[in-house]
């Protein structure tokens, strides 16, 4: 996707953090904006902030984990802007951080609810939309730089379950959407300051409730989120990303290491597989 002006992005967690700055750098080439999010006093400052001469706003107070409310934001968004040309899935959320053998049903419910059926939810709401107008379009996938490696020690065990799906649904989505014109990225960012360490503050009742968890006992990813990289400027390096058609976006090269011992470990096993003659 070359021309940003005058065209519509719909953006899942949009109210803060990385949402929040790939909506700042998109009003700023000229889209409307439309901004979904479960937290309704960021979601409005959002708006605020982002209305401009020129820039539209609007915003879907819903949980993405919600198939019919994924899908009557599409048809409204569709309704005030006539045609959306750029989909993030980017809503998420971390902060179980327990090891799996500790996780309980509900942490598995809000997270998986989230992370990946709130992306599928998305897909399946916007697709048929992107392809329609003929226009070509654009869609973002928020995984992590845990969806490419784990890392020990801090609880990732179903963080890292739904970030590599997204991986998995992204690479694919790729091969599909080429005859349509359709771009896809999947965003894989180590350290960005935020507030996904404080996630929990989203849990929905029906999940356990915001109460019923207890923060991270890993106080790296606090110093982590802290330390990293400014939304809005990773905002901007995803607008130039998707200009020149980028599928892998990073931010981390520090991540090199345990990225390529990962990969080091499945071509052993390819060696394995080669000796039993496979
Ligand atoms: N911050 C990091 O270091 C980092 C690193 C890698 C990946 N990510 C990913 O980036 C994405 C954005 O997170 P962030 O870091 O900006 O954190 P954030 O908490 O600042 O933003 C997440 C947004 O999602 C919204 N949200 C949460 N649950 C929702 C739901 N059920 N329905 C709709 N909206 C919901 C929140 O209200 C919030 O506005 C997430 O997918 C996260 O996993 C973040």
């Amino acid at each position: 996707m070359k021309d940003f002006a005058g065209k519509t992005a719909f953006i899942t967690g949009g109210a803060s953090g990385i949402g929040l700055g790939m909506a700042r750098a998109f009003a700023d080439a000229g889209m409307n904006v439309a901004l979904a999010d479960i937290e309704s006093g960021p979601l409005a400052k959002a708006k605020a902030d982002i209305e401009g001469p020129g820039v539209d706003c609007l915003t879907f107070n819903l949980d993405v984990s919600d198939r019919g409310a994924v899908k009557q934001a599409a048809a409204e968004t569709v309704a005030a802007f006539g045609k959306v040309h750029l989909l993030c899935n980017n809503a998420g959320v971390g902060g179980v951080n327990r090891p799996l053998d500790e996780a309980d049903d509900s942490d598995w419910d809000w997270v998986v609810g989230v992370n990946l059926m709130g992306a599928i939810n998305g897909l399946q709401a916007f697709l048929p939309l992107l392809k329609t107008h003929g226009e070509g379009g654009h869609i973002i996938n928020t995984s992590s730089v845990s969806g490419l490696r784990v890392f020990e020690g801090r609880g990732q065990g179903i963080y890292a379950t739904t970030k590599y799906a997204l991986v998995g649904m992204s690479e694919a989505l790729e091969q599909d959407l080429k005859p349509h014109g359709i771009g896809v990225s999947v965003l894989c960012p180590g350290f960005v300051k935020t507030a996904l360490p404080d996630a929990a503050r989203n849990r929905p009742d029906r999940f356990g409730g915001p109460a019923a968890i207890e923060r991270s006992a890993d106080s790296s990813l606090s110093a982590g989120a802290a330390a990293g990289m400014e939304p809005d400027d990773f905002g901007k390096m995803i607008l130039a990303a998707i200009e020149k058609d980028e599928f892998y976006i990073l931010t981390d090269s520090r991540e090199r290491e345990l990225i390529q011992a990962r990969a080091d470990r499945l071509m052993a096993a390819i060696d394995r597989a080669q000796e039993r003659n496979f």
